[in-house]
C-alpha cells in the first residue's frame, strides 16, 4: 500500500485541523480519501475546500459501507468515540480516536477489547500528555506542592 487512505468523521475544529494537515501534506505515507459530518454546513466547507479526490458523506454508515478507507480518525464529540470506534473496528478499519476515549468506562472497556482482537492498528489521541505544560502540573500535583486536589475545571462545559 503506498498511501494509507484516511477517513475523518467529525469535522469541526480539530477534524478540520486533522484534514488540513493531510491536505497540506504534512504527513507522508497517507492522503485524505473521505470526510464524513452530520452537519451539512461543514459537508458544504469539506466539498468547496478539499476537491473531487475526498468523497464527501453525511452518515457512518455510508462512509463504512462504500470501502474508500484503509483507516478512520473520529472526531466527534465524547460521547460517541466508543461506538463510533467500534463500528469502524468492525468494518475491519484501522483508527485513531480523539481524546477522551469516552465517556463511561464500561464502554471504552469494550472498545479496547474490540482493538485488541481486531488485528488493527489503534490509537487515542493522547497528545495534550506530551505538552510540557500539562507535564509540569502533572508533576507538581503528584510532588503534592499544590497540596490535596479538591477540585478540577475545563474550560468546556
Ligand atoms: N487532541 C486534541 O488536542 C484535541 C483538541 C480539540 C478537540 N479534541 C477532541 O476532539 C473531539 C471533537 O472536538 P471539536 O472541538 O472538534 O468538536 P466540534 O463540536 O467542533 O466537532 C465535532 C463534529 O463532529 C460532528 N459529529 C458529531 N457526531 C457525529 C456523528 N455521529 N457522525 C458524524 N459527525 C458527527 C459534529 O457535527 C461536529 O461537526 C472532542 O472529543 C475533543 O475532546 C481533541
Amino acid at each position: 500500500m503506498d498511501q494509507v487512505r484516511i477517513g475523518i468523521i467529525g469535522l469541526g475544529n480539530i477534524g478540520s485541523g486533522h484534514a488540513g494537515c493531510i491536505i497540506r501534506e504534512e504527513i507522508t505515507g497517507c492522503r485524505l480519501a473521505a470526510v464524513c459530518d452530520s452537519n451539512p454546513e461543514c459537508l458544504q466547507l469539506a466539498g468547496a475546500n478539499f476537491g473531487e479526490a475526498v468523497r464527501i458523506f453525511g452518515d457512518v454508515e455510508a462512509l463504512l459501507a462504500a470501502g474508500v478507507v484503509d483507516a478512520v480518525i473520529v472526531a466527534t464529540t465524547h460521547y460517541s468515540h466508543p461506538e463510533l470506534a467500534i463500528r469502524c473496528l468492525r468494518s475491519g478499519l484501522h483508527l485513531l480516536v480523539e481524546k477522551p476515549a469516552g465517556v463511561f468506562t464500561r464502554q471504552v472497556r469494550e472498545m479496547n477489547e474490540v482493538a485488541a482482537g481486531s488485528g488493527k492498528v489503534f490509537g487515542i489521541m493522547y497528545n495534550r500528555r506530551t505538552n510540557p505544560v500539562y507535564q509540569k502540573l502533572r508533576d507538581l500535583i503528584r510532588r503534592g506542592e499544590l497540596g490535596q486536589l479538591r477540585r478540577t475545571n475545563w474550560y468546556r462545559p
